[in-house]
């Protein structure tokens, strides 16, 4: 078993005047934790504010959507969570995660030139690589006064041999797209800037806007998926992927379809 590089920790002084409206002004960075989505519920059962945002060195049980874990080897990715209390519409609520998507893309494509792409619902990719994932939580959701959790998952300097061996046929870092390190500190506020851009257009209702940029940014469109939505499997070729008519695919038979994008998900399937 490969013994992970551990570098230092993120620099709390990176986020000194921090100039963002919501998303970071209460930065938190901590050194290892369960789950930085753990710690902002207690964060958010504590009182404390919209946008109080926490970085882990590292994670011991990081997860990802539908029960999986998240590896976050200590020093070598961005693991994060922020919280939020949006008031919008509740048919809003779903757009928390391309919200976020978005914002990431462009948060990593201004601060290293390497622009991922964005795999429906809430990865982000370079080819068929993970490079990241975003888990929206809410616990008891209040609909008289929402909370969310927004966590977010960035391979940043990793090698190949840093990542379990079971997802290294899978899973890439901004180093090794780029074939140099990444300055974590630099990235992290631009990430902690771009989302509190895009999350105040979600709260002026400016979904719009950001189902533009996520089918800019989408991953697999032109390309042979089996797309799940609950036990059914669909294959074919996707058109696009918007939060609006959500994702459209030619199918194998011929038909083309459109999907409900809330429970899909999508793998790339062999040519
Ligand atoms: C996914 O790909 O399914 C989502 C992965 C989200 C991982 C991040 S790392 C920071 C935050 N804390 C967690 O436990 N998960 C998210």
């Amino acid at each position: 078993m490969t013994t992970p590089r551990a570098l230092p920790p993120l620099d709390p002084a990176a986020f000194v005047g921090i100039a963002t409206e919501r998303i970071g002004r209460k930065p938190f960075v901590v050194a290892s934790v369960s789950s930085t989505n753990d710690v902002a519920f207690d964060f958010l059962a504590g009182g404390l504010p919209e946008g109080t945002t926490v970085f882990a060195g590292g994670q011991t049980r990081g997860r990802g959507r539908k029960g999986r874990s998240w590896h976050s080897a200590p020093g070598l990715g961005l693991w994060f969570s922020t919280i939020l209390r949006p008031t919008i519409p509740r048919e809003n609520y779903s757009a928390i995660t391309a919200m976020a998507a978005v914002a990431l893309r462009q948060a990593i494509e201004t601060a290293t030139g390497f622009a991922p792409r964005i795999a429906w619902p809430n990865d982000l990719v370079a080819g068929p690589r993970k490079l990241g994932g975003i888990l929206v939580e809410a616990r008891n959701l209040d609909p008289e006064s929402p909370a969310f959790v927004l966590g977010v998952g960035i391979d940043v300097n990793q090698t190949l041999a840093d990542f379990a061996p079971e997802i290294r046929d899978r899973a890439t870092s901004l180093a090794i797209e780029l074939g140099r390190d990444v300055d974590r500190a630099g990235l992290a506020l631009e990430c902690l800037e771009c989302l509190d851009v895009w999350y105040s257009r979600l709260l002026r209702g400016d979904v719009a806007h950001i189902d533009e940029e996520l089918r800019a940014g989408a991953a697999l469109v032109g390309q042979r998926v089996a797309l799940e939505i609950g036990n059914q499997i669909h294959r074919g070729v996707v058109r696009s992927v918007s939060l609006r008519e959500g994702i459209t695919l030619l199918l194998d038979s011929g038909e083309e379809r459109a999907f409900p994008g809330e429970q899909a998900s999508m793998r790339l399937l062999p040519t």
